[in-house]
């Protein structure tokens, strides 16, 4: 008697073991033993029911147990394509400015996030009242008012400058943090790249050069700039600087506001407080520094409308950037 699978099992169990299978048909005969018989016979009838049982039992289990392997595991087969992932959309604009900014001699520095107030505020020639120190704007740990989040990766500017001399050539990528309300336009938090250039004989001519080249090297060949007039505490003139809409090529839409210009940075001389608070005389040296916001320069590039989107994770939203590096 032999079985190659379930359905054999099956049919030798009803041919041996079912209410009319072969055993049965023993123990009715089992009446017509003879007396003194009756009990050795017995004892062997038991024991092959039981035997036949378990030889069943184990060969059922076994079929089972090779059904299984035979459907979930194919030592043979492919392995699964292994997902890869992409690059976030502000990392490859923030190594794009990275990369343009380093083809000029910058280079990166990089500071604290959990900052105190003299690097973020008052290295920088924030005046005591300033409103940007307000708590409104600025992340502060409670138990200790002088340590906060940086509101800007200005405070780099200082950690540099405080313990070096110049030339000073560098950008300061990061995340920054403020205190708002967080909807499709703002976010707690964000991230930017700052760059500082101090040596002799800097001009507002070499921030303007500087511009004009970074702003075709991000936005193309056409792009055109234009500087306004502006305030901050740590530059002296500042300017804010507008690219010609990039979307619309200057002719005026719904993301210029129909003017066909967009704000994309602030900027200036460094105001020679900056130099001397942080140990570098101003009567030898002069500055540059600007600072731009790496999803705002998203934003122009691949018009997400949503800034919150950039902080949910959403693979149907990260995807779309597989290409673009
Ligand atoms: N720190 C400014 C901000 O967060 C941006 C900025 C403006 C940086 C002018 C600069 C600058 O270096 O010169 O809004």
């Amino acid at each position: 008697m032999q079985a190659n699978n379930a359905e054999e099992l099956e049919a030798l169990r009803i041919k041996y073991l079912s209410k009319k299978g072969a055993i049965n048909d023993l123990v009715t005969e089992f009446r017509t033993v003879q007396a003194d018989k009756k009990r050795e016979v017995g004892i062997k009838l038991n024991e092959l029911k039981t035997r036949a049982q378990e030889k069943i039992n184990n060969l059922r289990a076994q079929f089972e147990r090779n059904s299984d392997k035979n459907n979930d595991l194919d030592l043979s087969r492919t392995a699964y394509p292994v997902q890869l992932g992409s690059r976030h959309p502000i990392t490859i604009v923030k190594n794009e400015i990275i990369d343009i900014f380093s083809r000029l001699g910058f280079s990166i520095a990089e500071g604290p996030e959990v900052e105190d107030d003299w690097h973020v505020f008052s290295a920088l020639n924030f005046a005591e009242d300033h409103p940007a120190r307000d708590m409104q704007d600025t992340f502060f740990i409670e138990s200790h008012p002088d340590i906060l989040l940086r509101t800007h990766t200005s405070s780099v500017q200082s950690r540099v400058m405080e313990v070096n001399q110049p030339p000073i050539r560098i950008i300061c990528p990061g995340r920054v943090y403020r205190n708002e309300a967080i909807s499709a336009r703002a976010h707690c938090f964000f991230h930017q790249v700052e760059a500082l250039y101090v040596d002799k004989d800097v001009s507002f001519t070499d921030l303007k050069q500087v511009l004009l080249l970074f702003a075709r090297e991000m936005f193309g060949a056409d792009t055109k700039i234009r500087l306004r007039p502006s305030y901050f505490p740590f530059t002296e003139p500042s300017a804010e600087m507008d690219i010609s809409c990039n979307i619309c090529g200057g002719k005026g839409c719904g993301f210029c506001k129909h003017t066909g210009w967009v704000e994309i940075l602030g900027c200036g001389m460094v105001d020679p407080n900056v130099l001397e608070l942080n140990g570098i005389d101003s009567k030898v040296y002069k500055g540059y520094a600007l600072g731009m916001g790496v999803e705002r320069i998203t934003n122009l590039k691949y018009q997400v409308k949503d800034l919150r989107m950039f902080s949910e994770n959403d693979m149907r939203f990260l995807k779309e950037f597989e290409a673009a590096y």
